[in-house]
């Protein structure tokens, strides 16, 4: 048994706080109501699927299971339990400073969600009540810090942060506070950064009218597990930006011996203002219960969902079916294989949906235990099918799901040439990053190597 509970959520989406909707969540399910003052402003609501323009004035009645507490955009706003989630132990540590026990499972993540539900990833922000929403808006930017002189004052050392330590963790919330949180196996901070770009000064997520910081993702390199991750990632990002798609800023730095990299947000507009965010795990989960890791469908799957007549997600169905053929492939190319429902995202800007800024495009093959092709399935690769004997080939794959598209073999011919081209000078690019160990650059030379081989057959 558990208490009924309650909380609201609310959202910046317009430049000013409106209060979204209602969720009260009860011992078998979650159920969300929107305002009526809200949905009279026409905006955006929690996603694409949970949308006003779906459900309007009825309650979307959500099944709790284990996975989804809560409909897939609250419970986004939560770092999963996971033993080494970064993330979830920060905050947890930081709700034991101020005297809110650990509890169950259930417990913890309702305190996560309601103390640091808010100021995260995209535009839903949730609060225990109304009252609390408004006092957190009113809160001004706090002064930006010198990232490495406060440190160093302070007398710890980031290194051993990243052992994740729990007395370690509660350091760093000395230093920063509280952050909202984000998801994910690296350890990344929320925090913010001159708008002309790092220099070592940072400060917590701007607040309403602060416009001369931008939001940024810091995130650190474990050098332990993942050497050279950061400059991996920089790779990454400069690949796809030369392959044409939309990148955010970055910044490589270093303190104390850590590598980290600085990303700004794109979640955020000009005026640092929120722009609707839902990543492709809460859109699909939001629809099909069945979908309960960020790993569950198919590229193929994808690609139908784009062409579904019942529901429009991006107005030029074609565009979005090639953005996602050409960044499937550019995954391969790059050894990335990560390109999960959580590393695609949808966002809407100026009323239109379309795919986020390219985000997480880390050439993962480099580390063994994560050398694998793909995250999720393509064109029945490795599928035995009714003519053959032996399981589908990385080519035929590749071409059955170029078909299931729609596009035809020129058209796919001519994008493998395009990528083969911008991955040109991949081998001497890998071969020129310094923290990443020999041994992982030779291998991911060797995984870009063949599949530029199986693709230029094509
Ligand atoms: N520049 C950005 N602007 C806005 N949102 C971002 C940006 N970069 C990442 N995100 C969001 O933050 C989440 C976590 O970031 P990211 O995917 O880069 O790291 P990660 O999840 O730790 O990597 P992994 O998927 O290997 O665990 C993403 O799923 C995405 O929702
Ligand atoms: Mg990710």
């Amino acid at each position: 048994m558990i208490r009924d509970a309650h909380a609201v959520v609310w959202t910046r989406l317009s430049g000013i706080p409106v209060k979204m909707g209602e969720l009260h969540v009860t011992e078998s399910e979650s159920r969300f109501v929107y305002e009526l003052p809200f949905l009279q402003t026409g905006l955006p609501g929690l996603g694409l699927v949970l949308s006003p323009d779906i459900f309007a004035e009825n309650t979307i009645r959500w099944l709790r299971t284990e996975r989804f507490n809560f409909p897939p955009p609250i419970q986004s706003l939560i770092p999963p339990a996971g033993e080494h989630n970064f993330q979830r132990r920060l905050i947890l540590n930081y709700l034991h400073t101020i005297g809110i026990q650990s509890g169950s499972e259930f417990e913890n993540d309702w305190n996560i969600l309601t103390f640091s539900g808010h100021g995260g990833i995209g535009h839903v922000d949730v609060f225990s009540s109304d009252d609390k929403a408004r006092h957190w808006y009113a809160i001004p930017t706090m002064p930006q810090q010198d990232f490495l002189k406060k440190k160093s004052s302070l007398g710890f050392s980031l290194k051993n942060m990243l052992t994740w330590y729990e007395d370690e963790t509660g350091y760093l919330l000395d230093f920063i506070g509280p952050t909202p949180s984000v998801n994910g196996a690296i350890p990344k901070l929320l925090l913010s950064i001159p708008r002309t770009g790092w220099n070592g000064q940072v400060g917590l997520p701007t607040r309403f009218g602060d416009t001369q910081s931008t939001d940024i993702i810091l995130k650190l390199e474990k050098d332990t597990a993942y050497p050279g991750i950061v400059e991996l990632e920089a790779l990454g990002l400069d690949i796809h930006r030369q392959a044409g798609f939309a990148t955010p800023r970055y910044w490589v730095t270093e303190f104390e011996g850590i590598h980290a990299l600085a990303i700004e947000r794109f979640d955020r507009d000009e005026q640092n203002i929120p722009v609707f965010q839902e990543s492709l795990f809460s859109v699909l989960a939001s629809g099909n219960r069945n979908i309960q890791n960020h790993y569950d469908a198919s590229y193929d799957q994808l690609g139908r969902m784009f062409d579904n007549p019942r529901l429009t997600l991006i107005e030029d169905r074609k565009s979005a079916k090639k953005h996602l053929l050409k960044r499937l492939l550019l995954s391969f190319l790059t050894g990335n294989g990560d390109l999960h429902l959580e590393n695609l995202s949808l966002q809407i800007r100026n009323g239109q949906t379309d795919f986020s800024p390219v985000y997480d495009p880390v050439p993962m093959r480099a580390y063994s235990i994560h050398n694998i092709l793909s995250a999720m399935p393509f064109g029945h690769y490795g599928d035995y099918t009714a003519k053959q004997n032996r399981p589908r080939g990385f080519t035929q794959a590749v071409k059955a799901f170029n078909q299931s598209l729609g596009f035809d073999k020129n058209q796919l011919s001519a994008l493998i040439d395009e990528l083969l081209s911008i991955t040109d000078n991949f081998a001497h690019q890998v071969n020129a990053l310094k923290s990443l160990p020999q041994e992982n650059r030779k291998n991911l030379i060797r995984i870009h190597d063949d599949i530029k081989h199986r693709l230029s057959m094509l």
